[in-house]
């Protein structure tokens, strides 16, 4: 196989894929997308419209008109942009907006991380991981990660509620819902931290390309 090295990362909120992709991407040495922040960027334009997020007409629209700078914004982490992103992905012309950003993104090679890229966004991927944890630790390190971020932080409570929420609407949607891909690997980030996810990523990686 002497394809361009492509690595898709898959799971459901603060599980850790997307600390463990960006480290990936260094070690491998070609590029990472963090997915999530089209979908989070795409969500801040429809409610910069004044639109539902929900609203199909005014998420594809806002889907087809993302540039690259949207993807800097500085209001893209929060409840808001959390639950507007969730919204704006279960609309199937937003998916197919991005979709070929997101190919193209990975054509020499890349780290993806996100819900639908082991599965519909690069499904020929050499190596496909599914990460996870329970939902009380993903809550705690979501709730941990806004405390230092500082500002108004809502309590453990809520983000554990919008957070088994947001992980429904992802798991139940008609488009792309968020499931391992059936060659991926399960990586449990439960009870390793983020050094030790690496870690078993890499010896994954490393029997999946037989190196
Ligand atoms: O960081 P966290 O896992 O909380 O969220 P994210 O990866 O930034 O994704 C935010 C939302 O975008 C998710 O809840 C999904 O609804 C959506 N998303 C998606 O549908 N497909 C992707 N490939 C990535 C994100
Ligand atoms: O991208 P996703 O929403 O899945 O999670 P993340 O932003 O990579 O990680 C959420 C938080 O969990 C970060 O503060 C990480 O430092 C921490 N963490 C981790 O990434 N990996 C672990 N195995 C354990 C904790």
């Amino acid at each position: 196989d002497d394809r361009p090295l492509t690595v898709a990362i898959d799971g459901p909120a603060a599980s850790g894929k997307g600390t463990l992709a960006k480290r990936l991407a260094v070690l491998l040495g070609v590029p990472h997308l963090d997915t999530g922040l089209l979908y989070r960027a795409v969500g801040r334009r429809v409610l910069d419209d004044g639109a539902d997020p929900a609203d199909a007409e005014a998420a594809t629209a806002a889907a087809v008109a993302l540039v690259p700078a949207d993807l800097g914004r500085s209001d893209l982490r929060g409840p808001v942009a959390d639950a507007a992103a969730a919204k704006v992905a279960s609309v199937p012309g937003v998916r197919a907006a991005l979709l070929e950003f997101q190919r193209r993104f990975a054509q020499s090679g890349a780290v993806l991380d996100g819900r639908d890229i082991g599965t519909v966004v690069l499904p020929d991927a050499q190596v496909k991981l599914f990460v996870t944890a329970g939902l009380d630790v993903r809550a705690r390190r979501r709730h941990q990660e806004l405390m230092a971020r500082g500002g108004n932080v809502p309590d453990f409570e809520m983000i554990r509620a919008e957070m088994a929420a947001r992980d429904e609407a992802d798991r139940t949607r008609a488009a792309a819902p968020l499931r391992p891909a059936d060659d991926a690997a399960i990586l449990d980030t439960s009870s390793l931290d983020a050094s030790e996810a690496l870690a078993r990523a890499e010896a994954i990686i490393r029997w999946k390309l037989g190196v």
